[in-house]
């Protein structure tokens, strides 16, 4: 049976793509932030994941608000990158996994969500730099498949945090009942705070995001009981990223330890955080296969 072995959060800043293409990994800008994935790529090294899940906003690249879904789940053999003008290098496709996605795609559509299926599918900076920051050295192929999953953050109305939850929970249901042997991953790509635009661009709130890293680990539901409008109100209006980390811990359902966290702002606009979770089957679970 497949197994989600973690979760992974991280920041997804464009501007992550410029730093890796300049070398400014070092730098004291970004040293904190690139520094957190030393733990993340030691524990990749020793689980070795087959396939990633990645729960992501996009941007305006795959979607335009003239079509905007809920929800979106890839179901293509290949997921491309392309331009989308921030200036950084476009990064090599990603191997998809169509029996997963449509298991997944058959699953979501069986517990009642309304989701967008697609057979074609580009992937934005917030699904492809969570991946580079796994895989740094990955050359042009990379060793790992992946999947996109996107919740629209962009054009209102946007899904509660309590929806979002719930689709982790589907996710994580259809992927535990996919008959084939794989280590499967889930990230959650975004936030924390931040505010692009308006009068208060620039807007980070640490208490918030510090106070949301805590919740992820030992108390997730309570971050679905946030309207989008207090989301908003605490986080920024691009804060609403925060509905990613929801729905991968969402599809977390076993014993859930912090491997590594760190926090750091600004990076970029943003709060920037990094976690990763692990997820060992619960001993109730365990007791009854
Ligand atoms: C920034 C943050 C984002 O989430 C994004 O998608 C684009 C830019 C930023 O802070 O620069
Ligand atoms: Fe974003």
């Amino acid at each position: 049976m497949a197994r989600i072995i973690g979760g992974l959060t991280t920041s997804h800043v464009p501007s992550i793509g410029a730093a890796i293409a300049r070398g400014e990994q070092q730098t004291p800008y970004w040293k904190p932030f690139f520094d957190a994935f030393i733990p993340v790529h030691a524990w990749l090294e020793k689980e070795k994941p087959d396939l990633a899940i990645v729960i992501y906003n996009d941007h305006g690249l795959n979607f335009f608000l003239d079509r905007m879904p809920t929800f979106a789940v890839g179901a293509a053999a290949r997921y491309d990158n392309a331009d989308e003008g921030w200036g950084i290098p476009v990064l090599p496709s990603f191997e998809g996994d169509t029996e997963l996605s449509w298991h997944m795609i058959n699953g979501l559509v069986h517990d009642e969500f309304g989701i967008t299926m697609c057979q074609e599918f580009l992937v934005d900076h917030a699904f492809t730099l969570p991946l580079k920051l796994m895989y740094p050295n990955a050359g042009a192929r990379w060793p790992i498949k992946a999947i996109p999953v996107t919740i629209n953050s962009v054009q209102h109305p946007l899904p509660s945090a309590a929806r979002c939850w719930k689709l982790g929970q589907a996710i994580g249901r259809a992927v535990e009942s996919f008959p084939k042997d794989m280590k499967v991953v889930v990230l959650g790509t975004g936030g924390l705070s931040h505010q692009l635009d308006g009068t208060r661009a620039g807007f980070i709130n640490k208490p918030f995001d510090l106070m949301c890293m805590d919740k992820i680990l030992n108390d997730p539901v309570a971050l679905t009981r946030f309207s989008n409008r207090e989301i908003i109100e605490q986080a920024g209006s691009q804060g609403v990223e925060l509905m990613t980390w929801i729905a991968m811990r969402g599809a977390l359902s076993g014993r859930v330890d912090t491997v590594t966290s760190m926090y750091h702002a600004p990076i970029s606009n943003t709060g920037g955080a990094v976690m990763l979770l692990s997820n060992e089957p619960a001993p109730a679970r365990l007791a009854a296969e």
